[in-house]
């Protein structure tokens, strides 16, 4: 059945009023809380909130409902999986779901040549469990990670990160010697190139040869380079091809281990099962979480086998692998395989209906991604500058349309829906924000 949105009680209605209300006595108050859905189930990319309205979601709660809302595969391997046993603890004994997700994940990027595999709770644990690796691994300290980077909410993590001010003011002292250096931004370059000759010949990656790496830090005490290949919660920056070549190149070059962090840009979500894949460079050490359980929490650190050389005792989790988690992340992992040429053409058909909306819409300044990661950035026409204003309103009228978005960065939208969605969705998601950026207009 070909469904639409349908908000029958004006969000909040009066089950989700209580239940805010509740959550507001209770609740740490640094949550963020983007606009007041309360969830009540899911469908695929339908979402149903306490009073009965149906939305349309095109964030997936941040990239993670991967399948989509309670797929059928999905919730039969966690039901079958919990029935058995909840808990074993994988860094101490064995059992079969850990070993096949583990099998599964190291068959992803073949030119990563062998590899060995390390399962989290999440993402942030992932990025943590990285940088011992990396340390270990190497024995230097240093490492080099990305202005507009996001990584997660650990200490190491949030050492990382350079995206919101707020993520890391007094929480110090931070990780010692990471340094952040330019992102390559098409859009906005930061040596303020053109969109054309940035794309081509961007300078982000080789100004750690020709400047830091000569007047800063020495390359031999980098441990590692931490980059998103697709830029997250930095705005879905899609960088130029040639700034992951060249930060291959480099890192060969030194012997500094290059770490993709795919913890939002895998699992399928630029159409490929990780988006070392859709730019053909290979990372030494690869981050996966959130669409990787579809919703149940796991994580995974899959590094080439020479560089996972810590020993027996040096790294652990109580919890990373969880058996149900390992079922939920296979029977993921299966469901999204065949997935991969739909999510390209259905994502192709949603960048070219955005890039059609931007014709009409001069706040849109640019749309940019690959399969079902985009993001359009929004503009102030005259200006050019980032209209963050505009996207807080287009978020909060197009949830009351029954449309389910998420901001990134400075001014943009992210389009992250379940990797399940089809055209018909796409289209209706199409037609709503049209009438939004319509009305904001006026
Ligand atoms: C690229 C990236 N890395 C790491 C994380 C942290 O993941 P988690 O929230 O599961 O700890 C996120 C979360 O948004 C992310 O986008």
């Amino acid at each position: 059945m070909k469904l639409r949105p349908s908000i029958q009680v004006a969000p909040p209605g009066p089950k989700a009023k209580a239940l805010i209300d509740r959550d507001k006595k209770i609740t740490s108050p640094s949550y963020i809380k983007e606009y007041p859905l309360a969830m009540e189930r899911g469908e695929g990319p339908w979402v149903y909130d306490a009073d009965g309205n149906r939305y349309l979601d095109f964030m997936a709660g941040i990239a993670v409902a991967s399948t989509g809302h309670s797929h059928p595969t999905v919730v039969k391997a966690v039901q079958e999986a919990a029935a058995k046993f909840l808990h074993i603890c994988g860094t101490d004994f064995y059992y079969e779901t850990m070993v096949r997700l583990c099998e599964k994940l190291g068959a992803y990027v073949p030119q990563m040549g062998p590899k060995k595999v390390f399962l989290t709770n999440s993402g942030t644990e992932a990025v943590e469990g990285a940088i011992k690796l990396a340390r270990y691994h190497t024995r230097r300290e240093k490492i080099i990670a990305f202005k507009g980077a996001f990584h997660g909410r650990t200490m190491g993590a949030i050492s990382l990160n350079a995206s919101k001010v707020g993520q890391r003011a007094f929480f110090g002292p931070l990780l010692s010697g990471v340094f952040h250096i330019p992102y390559s931004n098409p859009f906005r370059c930061p040596y303020k190139h053109e969109k054309d000759w940035c794309g081509k010949n961007c300078e982000c990656a080789t100004q750690l040869e020709t400047d830091w790496f000569s007047s800063h830090t020495d390359p031999k005490e980098v441990a590692a380079i931490f980059v998103e290949p697709i830029l997250g919660e930095g705005g879905y920056v899609l960088p130029a091809k040639k700034f992951l070549e060249d930060l291959r190149r480099i890192c060969d070059q030194h012997g500094i281990l290059l770490v993709f962090d795919e913890v939002q840009s895998g699992v399928g979500r630029t159409g490929d099962m990780f988006a070392a894949e859709t730019f053909g460079v290979a990372p030494d050490i690869l981050l996966s979480a959130k669409g990787l359980g579809s919703g149940m929490p796991i994580g995974a650190i899959v590094a080439k086998e020479k560089v996972m050389s810590w020993p027996r005792g040096s790294h652990g989790s109580t919890y990373g692998g969880n058996p149900v988690c390992c079922a939920a992340a296979v029977a993921t992992l299966e469901v999204i395989e065949p997935l991969l040429p739909q999510i390209r053409t259905v994502g192709a058909e949603l960048m070219q209906g955005l890039r059609k909306l931007a014709q009409k819409h001069a706040c849109i300044g640019d749309v940019r991604g690959v399969g079902l990661m985009i993001g359009a950035e929004f503009i102030d026409p005259k200006t050019g500058k980032p209209a963050s204003t505009l996207v807080g309103d287009l978020e909060q009228m197009a949830f009351r349309e029954g449309l389910l978005l998420l901001s990134c960065g400075q001014s943009t939208i992210r389009f992250a829906p379940p990797l399940v969605v089809t055209s018909h969705e796409v289209q209706v998601g199409l037609e709503i924000l049209d009438k939004c950026l319509t009305k904001l207009a006026k």
